[in-house]
């Protein structure tokens, strides 16, 4: 606790600096998510309603005897859970209680049907977490039915009056226990999680949340971290809102993430240059087919410059971010990597060739496992070149059509004249497979969606909207 109070204390300072609103994230819970709590939450509420009652004590002539009390078992029958549109959450629960009173020398057992009802809301508290606090309880209670024992109805009216004295107030004190519970699980909402090596994402929440009949909605930010710092977000004005009646009807958990969420990502990931990557050269390795013997033949001065083939380093770096575009069904990556080759001379200096500017367009394919988004990518038409700087004099590469398949070079098959069009080919060629792993790699690490401790996305399903995704998710808990 003390813990979540000095991150709590530490939020509150970096608050005012990364704005409140950006990068906005809707997390609405549904019908179906407060189905699959009372199923799950009828055996830690059995549990819980397990208390321990104090011995009844009765008069037998002139002395007081005692007699002990013990819950045999306790029946939920029923656990429902529903929204009360602008406050909160109803909760209705019907269990049998058995009891066992030793009673000398007869003892006595008896069900007591118990229906209880609660009344939660839900609010952000002072560290921005999710709060559920009990603001009514009562407990109804019904006749008790006899099992065993052969006893006055005086006699069961004054056990009767003793166990409901304890149980009223008793069960109420176990169901806040349980919230408690909860709460602290619900606090995990700010933990930190990793977004890329030394990179790091934390959730929020901006606002009281949401509440209708059919779901509660979670308005949630974001701080993103590099080297432990809070990097500054462009600051939106417009809220994000998570239009009605988006992802699948059946889901337990819809999360709406903006465009300026996904912004923010790329933006930190760039930032932290793990975009950035250099794919080194060896001479007759696979994953890299350039050297300077095969770069001579497209463009003659290197082999002036290089008579005996050294190898080739390429540097691909992200100077400006790269962008996501969202269409309905469609999203988009937009790459501008710059990208310099290097040969690699006898003494393990480099030399700079040539440099390119280049862009790319990428079709990204989102997933989601247990609590990450996730990407693929794939490349979208062509990847354009464009020559920054040379030092191996003039290289055309006239935009041409990306051939899908490097011609063959080790056969001596392509001779100078063939010219600017293979440039174009074999250098974009040779940097997009390792980009893609690369990216891909990096990508398929995925970006903690909102979560909390043992609650996993299931089976999600995305959809992409105009300006924003839907992660449609059922949710299972696991401890
Ligand atoms: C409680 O027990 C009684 C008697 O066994 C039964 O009729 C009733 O349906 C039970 N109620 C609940 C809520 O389990
Ligand atoms: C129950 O107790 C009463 C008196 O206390 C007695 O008359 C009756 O026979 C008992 N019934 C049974 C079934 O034991
Ligand atoms: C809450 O949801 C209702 C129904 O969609 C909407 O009309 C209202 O603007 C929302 N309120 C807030 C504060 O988001
Ligand atoms: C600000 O957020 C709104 C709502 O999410 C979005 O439509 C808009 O494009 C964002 N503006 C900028 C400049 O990112
Ligand atoms: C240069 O690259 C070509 C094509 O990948 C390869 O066939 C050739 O063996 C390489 N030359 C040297 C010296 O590694
Ligand atoms: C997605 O968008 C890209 C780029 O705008 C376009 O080339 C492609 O055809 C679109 N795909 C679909 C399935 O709409
Ligand atoms: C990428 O897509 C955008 C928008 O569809 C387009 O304007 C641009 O020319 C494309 N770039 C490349 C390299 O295909």
């Amino acid at each position: 606790m003390a813990r979540a109070c000095g991150l709590g204390l530490l939020l509150a300072l970096l608050l005012p600096m990364v704005g409140t609103s950006v990068p906005g994230t809707v997390v609405r819970l549904n019908k179906a998510m407060l189905n699959y709590v009372s199923e799950t939450g009828k055996a830690p509420l059995q549990r819980a309603l397990q208390v321990t009652v104090p011995h009844f004590l009765d008069w037998s002539g002139e002395v007081l005897q005692p007699s002990r009390v013990q819950i045999l078992n306790v029946q939920v029958s029923r656990l429902d859970l529903n929204f009360i549109a602008g406050f909160g959450i109803r909760m209705l629960v019907a269990a049998n209680f058995t009891f066992k009173v030793f009673r000398v020398p007869e003892p006595l057992e008896l069900v007591l049907p118990v229906v209880l009802v609660a009344d939660a809301r839900v609010a952000p508290d002072s560290i921005r977490t999710p709060v559920v606090s009990i603001s009514t309880c009562s407990s109804f209670f019904n006749n008790a039915i006899v099992l065993d024992g052969n006893h006055s109805t005086a006699l069961l009216v004054r056990v009767q009056r003793h166990i409901k004295a304890v149980l009223r107030n008793k069960l109420c004190l176990s169901i806040s226990n349980l919230v408690q519970n909860l709460n602290v699980h619900l606090g995990t909402l700010i933990g930190l999680n990793p977004v890329g090596p030394e990179s790091q994402i934390r959730y929020f929440m901006i606002s009281a949340p949401n509440i209708t009949n059919d779901y509660i909605s979670l308005d949630i930010s974001a701080v993103l971290f590099l080297l432990g710092k809070p990097i500054v977000l462009p600051v939106n004005a417009t809220r994000f809102m998570l239009p009605e009646h988006v992802g699948t009807d059946s889901a337990m958990a819809t999360v709406g993430l903006s465009q300026d969420m996904f912004d923010s990502v790329l933006l930190l990931l760039q930032k932290a240059g793990t975009l950035n990557m250099d794919i080194t050269g060896q001479l007759k390795s696979d994953n890299n087919p350039l050297n300077t013997s095969v770069l001579g033949l497209l463009i003659p001065e290197i082999t002036h410059q290089f008579p005996q083939p050294m190898s080739v380093v390429l540097k691909v770096r992200l100077g400006a971010t790269p962008m996501v575009i969202l269409h309905t069904n469609n999203a988009t990556l937009q790459l501008q990597p710059f990208v310099e080759v290097l040969a690699v001379t006898s003494n393990s200096a480099f030399q700079s060739l040539f440099s390119l500017n280049v862009a790319v367009n990428l079709s990204l394919q989102l997933s989601v496992s247990k609590v990450k988004l996730q990407g693929i990518t794939s490349v979208l038409g062509d990847v354009k070149l464009t020559v920054a700087s040379s030092n191996v004099g003039f290289i055309d590469v006239s935009v041409g059509l990306r051939s899908p398949e490097v011609p063959s070079l080790g056969g001596g098959g392509l001779t100078p004249g063939e010219g600017t069009d293979q440039v174009h080919a074999q250098i974009g060629t040779v940097f997009e497979k390792p980009l893609l792993d690369h990216l891909n790699a990096l990508l398929g690490m995925g970006i903690a969606l909102p979560n909390v401790v043992s609650l996993y996305y299931l089976n999600a399903e995305i959809f992409v909207h105009e300006g924003y995704v839907v992660v449609s998710s059922k949710l299972l808990y696991e401890h």
